[in-house]
């Protein structure tokens, strides 16, 4: 992908959602913090893609992703008032209908086209098929790293500070309280990502968060959680719950682990190519 696409897809972006409005003073911020979400993952997405040693035309592509991974939220924060994709409609769904009714990506060709639509269709699914092409998986890998590291940085904030600054939309309708369920806690032990649908309290949510770690794909991706603190921010908050030893045992030995093993075979592979 050359500079101009992504020129005129930032231009298509900034015109589409400036004209994306709500009344509703909580909605709007939360409009607001969408489109700033928006630019952070693209920031996020060109460290990470860097690290991997990416060639230009395929980092334009990735920043083009990143720019349009979301755009689905907005029309569902204006229809909805919600982030809750259970209760309103997948997002990346949405967006994909958004990006095909607005045709920008008509002029592109089939391959940029098809690694796009599908990074956004598995940027927020709970995993990327086994069987994926290695060029689909590494791209949606990518953002998926990148929006995680952003939604961390949006959800630490979120906890630090919202007996001050609530916002419903945050969280979730979960009930407002630390203890953790079992079902929840006993998932993260066996390195199982925890299933939204299994939360219940706002303490469930932290392991939901805690528990990326096992979905992380690059070492930069990890390196940056740790150095912003995000892991010690949400296990703070659990610290008087029974559970909280296991937890950060297991987030200990997972991270040790992962720093004498930092990539699995896949992303090896698609390192060693020069082009895709
Ligand atoms: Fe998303």
């Amino acid at each position: 992908m050359d500079r101009e696409f992504l020129i005129f897809c930032r231009k298509w972006f900034e015109d589409y959602t400036s004209r994306i409005h709500c009344q509703d003073a909580e909605i709007e911020a939360n409009i607001r913090l969408k489109l700033e979400h928006t630019y952070r993952v693209c920031e996020n997405i060109t460290i990470i893609a860097l690290s991997q040693g990416v060639n230009r035309e395929d980092l334009a592509l990735a920043k083009a992703i990143a720019l349009l991974h979301d755009v689905g939220r907005f029309e569902q924060l204006q229809g909805f008032g919600s982030f809750d994709d259970r209760k309103t409609l997948d997002h990346a769904m949405l967006g994909l209908k958004v990006i095909n009714r607005s045709e920008i990506l008509c002029s592109l060709p089939k391959r940029e086209r098809n690694l796009i639509r599908k990074s956004i269709w598995h940027h927020n699914k709970y995993r990327i098929p086994v069987r994926e092409k290695a060029e689909v998986a590494f791209f949606s890998k990518l953002i998926r790293d990148a929006d995680k590291l952003d939604i961390l940085r949006i959800i630490t904030e979120h906890f630090e500070r919202r007996d001050q600054h609530p916002n419903r939309a945050l969280d979730l309708g979960l009930a407002d309280e630390m203890e953790l369920t079992k079902k929840v806690v006993s998932d993260f032990l066996q390195g199982k990502m925890v299933k939204i649908s299994a939360m219940k309290t706002l303490g469930d949510r932290h392991l939901l968060y805690l528990g990326w770690v096992v979905d992380i794909n690059f070492p930069i991706t990890l390196d940056l959680m740790k150095e912003k603190g995000y892991l010690e921010r949400l296990l703070a908050d659990l610290s008087m719950e029974p559970e909280i030893t296991q937890v950060r045992d297991y987030l200990q030995a997972y991270l040790e682990k992962r720093i004498f093993a930092p990539l699995p075979p896949l992303d090896t592979a698609v390192l060693n190519r020069s082009t895709f």
